[in-house]
């Protein structure tokens, strides 16, 4: 039996009810919240800053798992690690220095993650996989909640599967982007570890069932 890790998207919730779909979150079969920090550069949209996660970690009672969406993320690991992350995922396309960026992510105490535009080759991170913690296959263009799920991610899930285990590593493979009760099982049949789905979730009649039933059929 798998025990896929369901990672809410907080970007999907209702920012004039932050605190409700907090709660509900807590209260959920979810095991992380999902973060998406975007500053309009990286990517052509931005979501939110530090006054808004400070709120969201104060009402969290699980672990927060950061996608950094920004250039040079460097700048701000400190920050988000006495922010409380747990997790800080870098984008490839955003690190000139990707090994140097990872240690000091892990030198704040958080566990590394890096993630992959949908364009980008998995292969990419043969030599450094070691030292990841956590690959975030985009399985759209990051910036926007609510796109469609591209199907070359489950090529991309077998093959960096086969390269986590080639190395011996622990690596986890999160999927961001689209998730669907129409996707869920082939993504974790294919190696995926964690999922994490916005509008589908908070789109939902009952936010709170559809993360329960998200993780009931990836079993
Ligand atoms: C996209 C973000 C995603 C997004 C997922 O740039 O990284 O985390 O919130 O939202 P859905 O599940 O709606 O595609
Ligand atoms: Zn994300």
């Amino acid at each position: 039996m798998k025990n896929t890790i369901i990672a809410p998207s907080v970007l999907a919730a209702d920012f004039a009810n932050l605190q409700r779909d907090i709660e509900m979150i807590n209260e959920s079969d979810a095991q992380w919240f999902h973060i998406d920090i975007m500053d309009g550069v990286f990517v052509p949209n931005i979501s939110f800053g530090m006054p808004v996660l400070q709120a969201i970690a104060k009402h969290a009672k699980k672990p927060l798992d950061t996608h950094l969406m920004i250039v040079d993320p460097d700048r701000y690991i400190k920050t988000f690690a006495d922010l409380g992350c747990s997790t800080l995922t870098v984008h490839y396309e955003a690190c000139t220095h990707l090994h140097r960026t990872l240690q000091a992510i892990k030198d704040h105490g958080m566990k590394a993650g890096v993630a992959l535009n949908p364009h980008t080759n998995v292969s990419l991170l043969g030599d450094v996989i070691n030292d990841i913690d956590l690959v975030c296959l985009m399985s759209v263009n990051p910036g926007f909640g609510g796109q469609s799920f591209i199907e070359n991610t489950y090529k991309k899930v077998k093959q960096l599967k086969e390269i986590i285990t080639r190395n011996d590593a622990s690596t986890l493979i999160e999927i961001d982007g689209g998730v669907t009760n129409k996707n869920a099982k082939q993504l974790v049949d294919a190696g995926a570890d964690v999922l994490v789905a916005g509008s589908y979730v908070f789109g939902a009649e009952n936010p709170k069932h559809t993360i329960s039933d998200l993780l009931s059929i990836t079993k």
